[in-house]
This record gives structure tokens, C-alpha cells and sequence, in this order.
């Protein structure tokens, strides 16, 4: 089966208002092809001008975070009715960095996850161990984990439409890059966790990103892998570089 490949910016904490369409208006032409699902993660203060200045292209906006509740006393959050009124359609969920200084848990992801699905915003479900977790080969047991306990209550029908962006934390924004050999054996073993979990269908559906100092130049090379579906692009987003990364294979 062929899955299309999903090939999302994490724009983080950049971009104030105005740099943000300049940035949109910029990428647009760059970033114009049927091929692949193109997704810009952007702050939630950004949101709404970006989704005005993406509007008849192929961009689908997604949200970098959201609130598990519906509404109510949580000063400082965004619920997922206001994602989804602003025109979003992906939410990245428990990104590494949202774990180390947002204090998310695998226990939060999963509400999230699931009150994501409830709102039909398709959650970007982010796993990936440290160095050290490497280095003391656990890398496959702690990823497992991630996802099974992401994944709880989540339904096969949801899982499928799901996207996991396999990060290891050790290449984000390090110029790290993991081997293409590193990449695919995670990625493949998300992919049978997933089916251990669902089942084959499932699995063969479901889209799983890499994530970590993905470049033009390292782009192509990942995304042949078999159980690579795209990826999830920081750094590299913010610049015409992230036009050649979704033409990785032109
Ligand atoms: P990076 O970030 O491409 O800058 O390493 C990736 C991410 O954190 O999603």
C-alpha cells in the first residue's frame, strides 16, 4: 500500500505576525505540489493570519499544542473548538520539547490525543529517547511505551487517520541528524507496535513522520525508507530550504 507522504514545518516559538505571512507568502509557490500533504505548525498568535494568507493553496495550518478540556478555567491555554473554529487541522502533540519544560506527560498526551480525534484535528504524535536511553540500548522499549500509552482508548478507525513523528531528542536542532539506518528501524518499530496494538491494517495506514535536523539534503534519503512517511521539520521550515525538502523526490 502506498501511504502520501506528510511533510510538516514546526515553526516553535518564531515568527511574530507580520515575519509569519512574509514567511507564508514566501513558501507558498515554493511548497505548491499535490504530491505530498504540506502542514505549517504555527504559534497559536499566528495562527488566524496564516490560515488567511494560505488560503487556495495546498497548505493545511496546524496548532503546535492544545488544552485537553473543552473550555473553562485554564488561563494561558487554547482548546481545541478554538483550533478547529480558526481553521486548523493538526495539532502536534507532546513534542520533546513540551515534555522537558512543559512537564507533559505520556498520561497528558494521551488526553490530548484523544480529545484531538474528538474534534476531528488530526494529532502529529511526537515520541523519541534521549542519547543516553541510546546509549543504553533501550531506545525501542522506551518508544513502545510512548506509543502504546499515547494510543489508549484510541480507536482503530482514529488511529489510522493519526500521524507519529519519531524524534529522537539528540538530533532536534543539533545538526544531528540520526542514519537513515537509525531512522527506519524506529519508525519500522512503531509500525509493528501499532499493529501488535490494532492491527495490520492499521498499521499499514497510519503515517509516521522523522523528525530531528531533517535538511535538503538528508530529506531524500530518509523519506525512501519504507516505514518513513515525511517528516516533521524544524529549523529547516523557516526557510526556502523547506521547499526543496517537500520536493525531495523532483
Ligand atoms: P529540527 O526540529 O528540525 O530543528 O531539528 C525538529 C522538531 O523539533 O520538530
Amino acid at each position: 500500500m502506498s501511504r502520501k507522504k506528510i511533510i510538516a514545518g514546526n515553526w516553535k516559538m518564531n515568527m511574530t505576525l507580520s515575519e509569519a505571512v512574509k514567511l507564508v507568502e514566501e513558501l507558498k509557490p515554493l511548497v505548491a505540489t499535490e504530491d505530498v500533504d504540506v502542514v505549517f505548525c504555527v504559534p497559536a498568535i499566528d495562527i488566524i493570519p496564516v490560515v488567511e494568507a494560505v488560503k487556495g493553496s495546498n497548505i493545511a495550518v496546524g496548532a503546535e499544542n492544545m488544552y485537553f478540556e473543552e473550555k473553562g478555567a485554564y488561563t494561558g491555554e487554547i482548546s481545541p473548538a478554538m483550533l478547529t473554529d480558526s481553521g486548523v487541522k493538526y495539532v502536534i502533540i507532546g513534542h520533546s520539547e513540551r515534555r522537558e519544560y512543559f512537564a507533559e506527560t505520556d498520561e497528558t498526551v494521551n488526553k490530548k490525543v484523544l480529545k484531538a480525534f474528538e474534534h476531528k484535528i488530526t494529532p502529529i504524535i511526537c515520541c523519541g529517547e534521549s542519547l543516553t536511553q541510546r546509549e543504553q540500548g533501550i531506545t525501542i522499549d522506551w518508544i513502545r511505551q510512548q506509543i502504546k500509552i499515547a494510543f489508549l482508548q484510541v480507536s482503530a478507525e482514529q488511529a489510522k487517520t493519526a500521524v507519529i513523528a519519531y524524534e529522537p531528542i539528540w538530533a532536534i536542532g543539533t545538526g544531528k541528524v540520526a542514519t537513515t539506518e537509525q531512522a527506519q528501524e524506529v519508525c519500522k518499530a512503531i509500525r509493528d507496535c501499532i499493529a501488535e496494538l490494532y492491527d495490520e491494517a492499521t498499521a499499514e495506514t497510519i503515517r509516521i513522520q522523522y523528525g530531528g535536523s531533517v535538511s535538503a539534503d538528508s530529506a531524500p534519503e530518509l523519506f525512501a525508507q519504507p516505514d518513513i512517511d515525511g517528516g516533521l521539520v524544524g529549523g529547516a521550515s523557516l526557510k526556502p530550504d523547506f521547499g526543496k525538502i517537500v520536493n525531495y523526490n523532483k
